[in-house]
């Protein structure tokens, strides 16, 4: 099914705008979109998906982490175009129910990995990134593994243990053997 068409040529005069079909959290959207558009913009203003964050805007702090086809990417650090014919996930996207934590996100609410909340979306788009990288679930590669990601409140110690418990619990769900 095809969502309905978003059109945000009109916020950027005079730019040259082309169509843009990409799968969002599953699902196939449509949109037509200027060449200078950025990911984060796309999916904040033109999508309604503002669980991503918009910290830095330079690609350092990690907020606005999003996952392309699998993969960590910094939304603010990519135009929108690029994800052509990708496929996004957003943690809008994670929960199986609106009564129901995915098991990462049960992990940081389980050992208080945030504070004000601003930069955990990004945090668990990294976390979920990393259940398939070489990433043993310990937290010395867990630290080295964020290092695109900055909190201000928190000091890590809470984010790094519901990642190692994260990455425990969806490996063992996926039958894989813990990383060494
Ligand atoms: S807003 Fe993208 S890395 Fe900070
Ligand atoms: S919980 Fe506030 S910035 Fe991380």
């Amino acid at each position: 099914m095809t969502a309905p068409s978003t059109r945000l040529a009109e916020d950027h005069d005079g730019t040259p705008t082309r169509s843009l079909q990409l799968r969002v959290n599953g699902a196939a959207r449509q949109c037509q979109v200027p060449d200078d558009l950025l990911l984060i913009d796309l999916l904040r203003d033109g999508l309604g998906l503002k669980g991503c964050h918009c910290g830095c805007d330079t690609a350092q702090c990690g907020a606005c982490t999003v996952l392309l086809d699998g993969v960590a990417v910094k939304a603010c650090n990519m135009l929108a175009i690029q994800a052509r014919h990708r496929e996004i996930s957003t943690i809008e996207g994670l929960a199986p129910s609106s009564q129901t934590l995915h098991p990462m996100q049960l992990a940081f609410s389980r050992h208080h990995g945030l504070q004000c909340g601003y930069c955990t979306p990004g945090f668990v788009m990294r976390a979920m990134a990393m259940v398939d990288e070489p990433v043993p679930a310990s937290p010395e590669a867990v630290r080295q593994a964020l290092g695109g990601n900055l909190c201000r409140c928190t000091g890590y110690e809470g984010i790094v243990a519901a990642i190692c418990e994260g990455l425990t619990v969806l490996r063992a769900q996926r039958g894989q053997e813990p990383q060494a």
